[in-house]
């Protein structure tokens, strides 16, 4: 093995470290609640604390979580405000929707992706949308 083709490895192998720990910051960016990273004890930190433990209307929840699907119908999402799409799900009975989007459905995440959320939160992120989708 020369020289030549060490350097040329090591070099390779930098670069796609450096990619990678690119996307997994861009990751950490577009999933932070609050778009925002604090760590504990910075100054910060106690201001990411209310915020995420305050009291949420379902409406909120909604717009930063879930309407990136939802508002487009992103992924096959059953759209907000489409009174069809909605009419055979809100027939499950809200339970069942609430479990669906705490656990997850095919291509509904769970959580619907809100890192921050507690159960709640995402029920009254459903009530939300079956109140405007009905
Ligand atoms: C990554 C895209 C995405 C995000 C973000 C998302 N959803 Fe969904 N959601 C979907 C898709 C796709 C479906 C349809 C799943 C199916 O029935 O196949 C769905 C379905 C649902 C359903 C219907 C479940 C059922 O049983 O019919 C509810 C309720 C729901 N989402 C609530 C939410 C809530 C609340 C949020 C935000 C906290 C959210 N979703 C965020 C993609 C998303």
């Amino acid at each position: 093995v020369s020289l030549r083709a060490v350097i040329l490895a090591v070099t390779v192998a930098l670069l796609s470290f450096a990619a990678f720990a690119g996307v997994k910051d861009q990751i950490a960016e577009r999933t932070s609640p609050t778009g925002e990273i604090c760590m504990a004890g910075d100054p910060c930190a106690a201001a990411v604390v209310e915020v995420v433990s305050g009291p949420r209307s379902g409406q909120e929840i909604y717009d930063g979580n879930c309407v990136a699907c939802h508002a487009t119908g992103a992924a096959g999402a059953p759209k907000l405000g489409d009174v069809a799409a909605w009419a055979p799900r809100i027939g499950k009975g809200a339970e069942t929707l609430y479990a669906n989007a705490i656990g997850g459905i095919n291509s509904m995440p769970p959580m619907g992706l809100c890192g921050s959320c507690s159960e709640d939160d995402i029920k009254a992120s459903v009530d939300y949308i079956i109140a405007q989708s009905q």
